[in-house]
C-alpha cells in the first residue's frame, strides 16, 4: 500500500472550504484532518500544499477525440487530449461515441473503446450519440444503460449527418425515461438555419462571420423549447449541451421555475469570446468556428448569472479541436465548411478559476460547475467531483495566484493556435494527482498513455 499525504492546503469541494491534510492510500482517499490533528499521520511520500487550494480533479463532461466531422478529424487523439486534460486539472472526460448511420449503437462504442483503450491519461467515460434513430437502436438503449453509458445525444442541427426530428426525438426520449439514459440535445433549428446559410452563401457572405450570423440565436432558443416540451411530452429530463444564447437560457430558466427537470451546461468560450473574434480580421475568424456558436459580448453576463443562479449546472468545454492550417482552411471562400469545434479541455479550469477572480462565481461554485454537478449529473459521484474518504484520489493542487499568459507555443493540445492567445489568467495546476498516482507536479508530466480507465457510469444523480 502507497500512502500520500497533501499538507496544509485549502481543501475546497462544492459544499466546503476547510484547511486540511488529505490522506491517500493507493488510488483512494481515506481522511481528511486538521493539520494539527494530523500531525501523528505517516506517508511514504508528503506533499506540502501551504498556500494552495487542494480541489478535486475537474470533470470534463463533453469532449470529442479523434471525432471524424466536417470532412476531417479532430486533432486531439485520446492520448494527446487526455494528456492535454491532465495539465489543464481536469482528470475525468466524458467523450461521445458515435453511432454511424445504417450502423448499431454497439459498433459505435465498441470502435470508440478501441480509440480510447489503453491510450488515457486520466480515467474516462462515454455518451453515446445517436446519429440513426430506429427500432434498433431504441431497443439497444437499454443494454448501453447497462454497461455504465447512460447519456444520449441528439441533434436537431446537421441535417443529413447527425440530425434527428422531432418524431425521432421524442421517440428518444421516452426511451430515455424508461431506461433512465439521459437525453443530451443540440438544441439548434438545423433546417432553418441550412436555409439562411444557401441564402447567405448566394449573397457572398462567405467570411466566417457569417457562421455565427446564420445560427441565429432566435433558432437556438426555438429549439431549446421545443426540445424541453418534447421532453415534458415524454415525462423525461432533458439535457441542454453548449448553449450560449440568452434567449436560449431563458427557456431553460422557465422550464426549471415550473420545476421540470430541464438542465443546461456552457462552455469557457461563450463565457470569454464573442462575434468580435468570429469577426477578426482575413480568415482568422475560422479559429472561433464552433456550434453553438459564439454570440455578442452581452450574452456573457447573462451566462455568467446563469451559473450562480443555477439555471445552467456545467460547464464542459465541446472540446473538438481542428487545426488552423490544414483543417479550418478547407472553409476559406465557404464558411459552412469551416470544421466546427475549438479546443479547450486543457483551460477550462483555469478560465472558470478566472470567472472566481473577476468575481463572476465563488470559489466553490467553481469546483461545482467543473466538478461536482458533472460527477453528479453523469453518474459518478462521489468517485469523482469530491474530496472525501471513498473518493477516488483525483486531486489537483492549485495555486490560486500564480499567473500564465495562454499560448499554442506552452499548451499540449495537439492543435496549432489558442483561442486565448496573449490572454494572462491568474491561477495555475501546480500538481495533479490521477486515482493516487501525481501525474503532473511543477511543470513535469508524469503520467502515461493507459494510466486512465474506462468508467462505467450510474444513470443521472439528480432524479433521486
Ligand atoms: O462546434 C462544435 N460544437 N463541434 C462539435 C460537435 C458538437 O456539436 O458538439
Ligand atoms: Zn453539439
Ligand atoms: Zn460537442
Amino acid at each position: 500500500m502507497t500512502r500520500t499525504l497533501i499538507r496544509n492546503g485549502l481543501v475546497i469541494t462544492a459544499t466546503d472550504e476547510l484547511t486540511a491534510d488529505v490522506l491517500v492510500e493507493d488510488e483512494k482517499v481515506v481522511a481528511l484532518a486538521d493539520p494539527a490533528l494530523a500531525e501523528s499521520w505517516s506517508a511514504d511520500t508528503a506533499i506540502d500544499a501551504t498556500g494552495m487550494y487542494v480541489v478535486p480533479g475537474g470533470v470534463d463532461a463533453h469532449t470529442h477525440m479523434e471525432m471524424p466531422f466536417g470532412g476531417t478529424t479532430a486533432a486531439d487523439t485520446f492520448e494527446t487530449g487526455t494528456r492535454a486534460a491532465a495539465w489543464g486539472g481536469t482528470t475525468t472526460i466524458i467523450d461521445f461515441a458515435i453511432q454511424s448511420v445504417g450502423g448499431s449503437l454497439r459498433e459505435g462504442l465498441d470502435a470508440w473503446h478501441g480509440k480510447a483503450d489503453g491510450n488515457c491519461a486520466i480515467d474516462y467515460a462515454f455518451h453515446m450519440i445517436l446519429a440513426d434513430v430506429n427500432e434498433g437502436s431504441l431497443k439497444e438503449m437499454e443494454a448501453l444503460v447497462g454497461e455504465g453509458v447512460t447519456s444520449f445525444k441528439l441533434f436537431m442541427a446537421y441535417p443529413g449527418v447527425f440530425y434527428s426530428d422531432d418524431g425521432k426525438i421524442l421517440r428518444s426520449l421516452q426511451k430515455g425515461a424508461e431506461t433512465g439514459g439521459l437525453i443530451m440535445m443540440h438544441a439548434e433549428n438545423g433546417i432553418a438555419i441550412d436555409v439562411l446559410v444557401e441564402q447567405a452563401l448566394a449573397k457572398g457572405h462567405t467570411d466566417p462571420r457569417y457562421h455565427g450570423e446564420v445560427r441565429h440565436a432566435l433558432l437556438e432558443a426555438e429549439a431549446t423549447h421545443r426540445a424541453i416540451k418534447l421532453a415534458q411530452v415524454a415525462g423525461a429530463p432533458i439535457y441542454i449541451v453548449h448553449l450560449s444564447a440568452t434567449q436560449a437560457l431563458a427557456q431553460v430558466a422557465a422550464a426549471r421555475d415550473e420545476g421540470y427537470n430541464a438542465f443546461a451546461e456552457t462552455c469557457p468560450q461563450y463565457l470569454f469570446l464573442s462575434t468580435d473574434d468570429l469577426g477578426r480580421p482575413g480568415f482568422e475568424g475560422a479559429k472561433y468556428v464552433c456550434s453553438t456558436p459564439l454570440r455578442p459580448a452581452e450574452h456573457q453576463a447573462a451566462l455568467w448569472r446563469g451559473l450562480r443562479t443555477d439555471d445552467l449546472s456545467v460547464v464542459s468545454t465541446d472540446h473538438c479541436p481542428f487545426c488552423f492550417k490544414g483543417q479550418k482552411d478547407m472553409g476559406i471562400g465557404d464558411f459552412s465548411k469551416i470544421p466546427n469545434g475549438l479546443p479547450g479541455v486543457e483551460t477550462r479550469m483555469d478560465l472558470l478559476h478566472q470567472g472566481v477572480v473577476d468575481g463572476h462565481i465563488s470559489r466553490r461554485r467553481w469546483i461545482e460547475i467543473a466538478s461536482a454537478t458533472p460527477a453528479k449529473m453523469f453518474g459518478l459521484y462521489p468517485r469523482k467531483g469530491t474530496i472525501a474518504p471513498g473518493s477516488d484520489a483525483d486531486i489537483v493542487i492549485y495555486d490560486p495566484a500564480a499567473t500564465q499568459v495562454h499560448s499554442a507555443q506552452t499548451h499540449h493540445m495537439a492543435v496549432d493556435y489558442s483561442c486565448y492567445e496573449g490572454r494572462e489568467t491568474t491561477g495555475k495546476v501546480r500538481t495533479v494527482l490521477s486515482r493516487g498516482r501525481v501525474i503532473v507536479d511543477g511543470g513535469e508530466y508524469r503520467g502515461k498513455a493507459g494510466d486512465g480507465t474506462f468508467l462505467s457510469r450510474d444513470t443521472c444523480q439528480y432524479l433521486r
